[in-house]
């Protein structure tokens, strides 16, 4: 049987195992698949994939803390490994370790199949400048949205992560940063929170009048309720609230076709996943 796992640290809570045993269940795929706990120890990453692959396992779900440095240890990036500077999966392929980052393909197919946004012409607001920005920034670029904002508590850092994408291409038109304080009076169709301060319940300074009451917030996090961003968008009179459970079966949708060449329904596992927001 073809062997797959997620190593992370801590990896007692990832959902990957069910989600995936699911997939193959649905698609008639005969795999199994693991989780695996690597230590934080310099090296102890790659050594872990080492000992996996060498074991005869064919791919590997990346969470934290090694999303960097499994992009380190592959050989062949895939653009949205490349410009994440991170990887959440690894197909090996002989002496060939290829690594792909689905989580910004994840979240926009779960905004545009799942949650019925139309993105093209759309203005939308990131919070955040750190990891999960970053993934998300290229795959919301392609939908044709019409503005990007990224704003973060440092506003230095949105505006460097930024002008990371600005010197590869994209248009100062479209993508922008700025600090909260500078969002001024304008309003977003979709507000994406990308920031860690839900781990922490920690709200954001965000002006009330930067959401749309017919507009989309999403909470980037899984499984925990009614976040103080969620609050916060429903206080301002939003009725679409998400929280990133799609995300995350959409990514792994995305890993599964990826190894195994069939694309797996999302749609039941997502409801079997998904926690009342409250
Ligand atoms: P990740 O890789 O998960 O994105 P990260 O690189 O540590 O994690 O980035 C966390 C992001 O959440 C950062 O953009 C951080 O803002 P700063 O760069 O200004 O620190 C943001 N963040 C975390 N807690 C926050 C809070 N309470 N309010 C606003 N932003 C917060």
């Amino acid at each position: 049987m073809d062997r797959y796992a997620v190593i992370g640290h801590p990896i007692g809570h990832s959902k990957s195992p069910v989600i995936h045993s699911a997939f193959a269940a649905a698609t008639g795929q005969r795999l199994s698949y693991e989780a695996i706990e690597a230590p934080l120890e310099a090296g102890q990453f790659a050594a872990t994939v080492e000992r996996f692959r060498s074991e005869g396992g064919r791919g590997v779900n990346v969470t934290l803390p090694f999303k960097p440095e499994a992009c380190a240890y592959a050989t062949h990036l895939a653009e949205s490994a490349r410009c994440a500077g991170a990887a959440n999966a690894l197909k090996f392929e002989g002496d060939r370790c290829l690594a792909e980052n689905f989580d910004g393909s994840g979240l926009v197919r779960d905004l545009s199949h799942n949650l019925g946004q139309r993105l093209a012409g759309r203005t939308v607001l990131l919070l955040g400048a750190g990891g999960a920005s970053r993934g998300a920034i290229l795959p919301l670029l392609r939908t044709q949205a019409g503005l990007l904002l990224v704003v973060n508590r440092n506003a230095a850092k949105a505006q460097a992560l930024v002008a990371e994408f600005i010197a590869q291409g994209a248009s100062a038109n479209t993508l922008a940063a700025c600090g909260y304080d500078e969002i001024g009076s304008q309003r977003f169709d979709l507000v994406l929170n990308a920031t860690s301060a839900s781990l922490s319940a920690e709200g954001l300074p965000l002006p009330a009048r930067a959401f749309k009451p017919d507009g989309l917030a999403y909470d980037m996090v899984y499984g925990k309720g009614l976040t103080p961003f969620l609050r916060q968008a429903q206080q301002a009179g939003v009725h679409q609230l998400a929280d990133g459970v799609g995300m995350l079966v959409e990514q792994a949708a995305e890993a599964f076709a990826w190894w195994r060449g069939v694309r797996p329904d999302t749609a039941e596992v997502i409801h079997r996943l998904s926690l009342p927001l409250i």
